[in-house]
């Protein structure tokens, strides 16, 4: 049991969660101290989480399960200089590459942007991953390094420093292995726990459905959207939540240097339009589009790679020495559908993503998406490039095939 809290009992914990009596605040509190301590075992862990998933949690015990995650381990500080600190912090897409704009975008605009981001999950990409493909550029900094690029650039772009929530990661590798991640109060403790512990003034969470995305439909999305925004403002983090679709991968590419490029053209003021409506929409300021359109926002990712040690002048790895496979459209027709799962799925077997913790990727690989829902196409026209390294091409392209439906012009595909 949790030194020196003697209280409570994880068995009363269990059982009332168990019976939908409730919890304090304390007793939850309590729970996640036992849990970062050893003293509450994995099995009753795991247990309570299962009773969570099944019977949900109060917005009250949400909030105190989310406080005690994030009081769990280091919190970070900025020195005040006038300057909001803000954050964005999205559930997961394919071709997701908002965080790379959208961070130099907002210090363009006045922001201080402290992004601290993650690595590749399952179909879904990692922006440090993306990051990594820019030779030299690091995630590793320390907290000195970080308050100076933050104060002299405005943002970065960095892994995990120190032990941010490590409630979480015990809880979440936990939720891992039982089957239990998508429960929308423990989402909202696992997300919320490490974005309120980067110090922020205002946070932005973009909350994706679609078939790419973590909660396939709007109605469960929106159920999480509503959970995270009520938190954040217990916890006093005035927080924005926005849906957005992802039954479609965004922009026109997926895999990790690949999405760099399209970042780059996206600051350069040339990016595809759905990507830039989508920042502009988050960044939520009036001269956002301008700036953006402008090519001001690249100056600014060019100072922030520079501060991290990248080198944007030297070739992104991995894109020399990729073959090159496209596939054609079948017939003449309308795109009804560019499956997200399908493509994020793609882009996996591939070598864009990890089979497990720990493994390598292939920054270079990855696919071209040329076509859009709606488009019109003839036949014989490319609908994608995939860039591969000889790993998984077959796959991919089943994956793709099953991923792509067109509409013969004048009738309905099967
Ligand atoms: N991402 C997280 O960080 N936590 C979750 O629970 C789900 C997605």
């Amino acid at each position: 049991m949790p030194a020196g809290l003697g209280a409570h009992s994880v068995r009363a914990i269990l059982e009332a969660t168990r019976d939908k009596h409730g919890l304090t605040a304390d007793q939850v509190a309590w729970f996640v101290r036992g849990v970062v301590s050893g003293e509450v075992t994995r099995a009753q862990a795991a247990a309570w989480m299962s009773f969570v998933y099944f019977n949900g949690l109060s917005t009250e015990s949400t909030a105190a399960l989310t406080q005690a995650m994030t009081e769990s381990g280091d919190r970070l500080t900025w020195p005040d200089d006038g300057r909001p600190v803000i954050d964005k912090h999205s559930t997961g897409g394919v071709g997701d590459k908002v965080s790379l704009v959208l961070a130099p975008l907002w210090a363009e605009l006045g922001y201080r942007v402290p992004m601290i981001s993650g690595r590749g999950l399952a179909h879904t990409g990692g922006t440090l991953d993306k990051l990594e493909s820019i030779p030299g550029y690091t995630v590793d900094l320390d907290v000195e390094q970080l308050t100076t690029i933050l104060s002299s650039v405005g943002c970065f772009i960095s892994g995990q420093t120190g032990e941010l929530a490590p409630a979480d990661r015990l809880l979440y590798a936990l939720r891992d292995e039982t089957a239990t991640v998508a429960s929308i109060p423990l989402v909202t403790g696992s997300i919320l726990s490490k974005k309120l512990a980067e110090g922020l003034d205002q946070l932005v969470l973009d909350v994706k459905y679609g078939s790419g995305a973590f909660f396939k439909d709007w109605e469960s999305a929106s159920r999480l959207a509503e959970s995270m925004q009520s938190v954040a403002g217990c916890m006093g983090t005035p927080t924005r939540a926005v849906l957005t679709p992802m039954s479609q991968p965004l922009g026109h590419t997926v895999g990790n240097a690949l999405e760099v490029e399209e970042s780059v053209a996206c600051l350069q003021g040339n990016g595809p339009d759905d990507l830039h409506d989508l920042v502009v929409a988050l960044a939520h300021h009036p001269e956002a589009d301008a700036v953006l359109r402008s090519g001001r926002a690249y100056e600014r990712f060019c100072r922030m790679v520079q501060a991290q040690g990248g080198d944007l002048s030297a070739p992104l790895s991995g894109l020399d020495g990729v073959g090159e496979h496209v596939v054609e459209a079948a017939c003449d027709g309308v795109v009804r559908a560019v499956d997200a799962l399908s493509v994020g799925r793609a882009a996996f077997r591939l070598g864009a993503g990890r089979e497990r913790a720990g493994a390598t990727i292939h920054p270079g690989v990855g696919i071209r998406v040329h076509v859009k829902v709606g488009q019109s196409v003839v036949a014989g026209e490319p609908v994608f490039t995939l860039l591969h390294a000889d790993k998984g091409l077959a796959q991919a392209q089943s994956l793709l095939a099953a991923g792509l439906t067109i509409e013969p012009v004048g009738g309905s595909s099967p």
